[in-house]
């Protein structure tokens, strides 16, 4: 792999792309092998989200991460990232404490080398977000389909679809906007709604199942790889069969082991050939 060596994109640069209708890139990645190739592609943002509860740890819930666990995943993201902006979702819980609280967790963030973070939620949590942004800890807004709380009351179904939800959600990404945040991720909103947001909000709206007609997109890795089979929401482009390819190689490697055929003279070490006579000499002493 050949990496691009450009220097790490900067906060202003990713709110620049919006004025210059440049649209922004964004993954999900949670290890340091995979953001290494996010990093090698020129991706803009990637985002360790705390769907890792779920793609990465299996729990049904976003809700049942905690803080030490997201920090471990950063941890391998932050050292495979150079260039893109590396942006931690603040886990379910880590915001509600109070200011003090969630400053000390947005800090434990930036400190295993990631960018920026992420939280989800609208005017309820304006004076955290403002407490984060005046001590420069850049934050970047989620609203629309909240997975750490909306699937109690309303389930997974799509945001935005009746003119007070609409304006309820105008009202919310303003709310972000006027608190700070350098970004907001729209999550499963109609695309006329995704349409009116980006167009009234100064900041980069980045959607995940909002349409095209917003500022950038993102999507879960494990969802756009083609890794689990039995999951496909509508929003999601499969861009590859990964699990396929992983279970042929398995099945190849499975294959080549029983019957001998790996490993070869080439995977294989070698004594020089006057040790070995001297340990056959050895052996027979003994
Ligand atoms: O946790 C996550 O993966 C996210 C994205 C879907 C935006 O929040």
């Amino acid at each position: 792999m050949q990496n691009q060596k450009k220097s790490k994109i900067t906060i202003s640069e990713i709110m620049n792309k919006k004025k210059n209708k440049e649209k922004i890139t964004m993954l999900t990645s949670y290890d340091y092998s995979m953001s290494r190739i996010c990093n090698e592609a020129n991706l803009d943002i990637v985002l360790i989200g705390d769907s890792a509860a779920t793609v990465m740890l299996g729990y049904d819930t976003t809700r049942k991460i905690g803080m030490d666990e997201m920090l471990t995943f950063c941890k391998g993201v932050a050292n495979g990232i150079t260039r893109s902006l590396v942006v931690a979702d603040m886990p379910f819980g880590s915001y509600y404490t109070g200011k003090e609280d969630s400053i000390g967790n947005a800090i434990k963030f930036l400190r295993c080398g990631c960018d920026a973070v992420k939280l989800e939620g609208g005017q309820e949590f304006i004076d955290i977000i403002k407490n984060f942004t005046s001590f420069g800890i850049p934050v970047m807004g989620h609203i629309g389909l909240k997975p750490q709380t909306t699937p109690l009351y309303h389930g997974y179904g799509s945001q935005g679809k009746t003119a007070e939800g609409a304006v309820k959600l105008i009202s919310e990404a303003k709310a972000l906007e006027e608190a700070g945040v350098f970004s907001i991720v729209l999550e499963k909103v109609t695309s006329e709604v995704s349409s009116i947001i980006s167009e009234i909000i100064k900041v980069p709206i980045i959607g995940i199942g909002c349409g095209p007609h917003v500022d950038g997109q993102v999507l879960v890795i494990h969802d756009m790889l083609g890794l689990y089979k039995d999951i496909e929401p509508k929003f999601v482009k499969r861009y590859l069969d990964l699990a396929g390819k992983i279970y042929d190689a398995i099945k190849e490697y499975e294959d080549e082991v029983k019957s001998e055929r790996f490993p070869t003279e080439e995977h294989t070490y070698h004594m020089a050939g006057e040790e070995l006579a001297k340990l056959e000499k050895m052996l027979k002493r003994v």
